[in-house]
């Protein structure tokens, strides 16, 4: 497993606790044409758009290209200011799905503001192997970290494999499901997506744009 990234400035947790910066580090997507924010190396300064490239540059969609993205592997793109995960499951992390969700709080993601309809499955994603989720704790704004590995010692033998928030230990499953008894009060967000193609996603709209 590797997760792609590169430096954002710090962030606090509401609460005061500190979050690691690292675990907020974002991949910049490179972005394509049809209008899509385009970020990374090639972004100007914000300070340097003008009024409507800077409407564009907070909520325009983002295009990105999954195509070197191997199973097991996860980049995180910008939308909105947020970071955004792009896991590609492997079988083994869709198996843990289903071992998980007699533990989880909300396995059938009934809260609908979490997900768009099309997401509403158990691997809460359009392509079981590719989950798109919104990297921020529901409970006071983390990121939470990779807990990839199954039996991690630091939460037990029967650890199905995930994800852990650092701040007040939320965690999640490999579909960003919310366990029981912890301080997230829901599943963690899926933003709108869309695939342009097999290797072309885009973050932010439900349909190409
Ligand atoms: S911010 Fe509190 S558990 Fe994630």
């Amino acid at each position: 497993m590797s997760i792609s990234t590169s430096s954002l400035p710090p962030t606090d947790c509401a609460d005061g606790a500190s979050c690691n910066p690292s675990r907020r580090a974002l991949l910049l997507a490179t972005a394509g044409a049809g209008g899509a924010m385009v970020v990374g190396a090639a972004v100007p300064f914000v300070g340097s758009l003008t009024p409507s490239e800077r409407a564009m540059a907070a909520g325009a969609p983002v295009e990105v290209d999954i195509d070197k993205l191997a199973p097991g592997d996860m980049m995180v793109v910008e939308w909105r200011g947020k970071p955004v995960w792009i896991l590609r499951r492997t079988p083994g992390m869709l198996a843990a799905l289903a071992k998980a969700e007699p533990h989880l709080a909300d396995p059938a993601s009934t809260v609908e503001a979490q997900q768009p309809e099309y997401a509403r499955n158990l691997q809460r994603s359009r392509r079981p192997d590719v989950f798109v989720a919104v990297g921020i704790c529901t409970h006071l704004g983390c990121s939470p970290s990779s807990a990839f590995q199954p039996g991690n010692p630091a939460l037990g033998a029967d650890w199905p494999g995930g994800f852990l928030c650092p701040c007040h230990g939320s965690t999640f499953d490999f579909a960003g499901r919310v366990f029981r008894n912890k301080p997230a009060p829901t599943n963690l967000e899926v933003p709108p997506h869309a695939y342009l193609s097999d290797t072309r996603l885009i973050i932010g709209a439900d349909s190409p744009v």
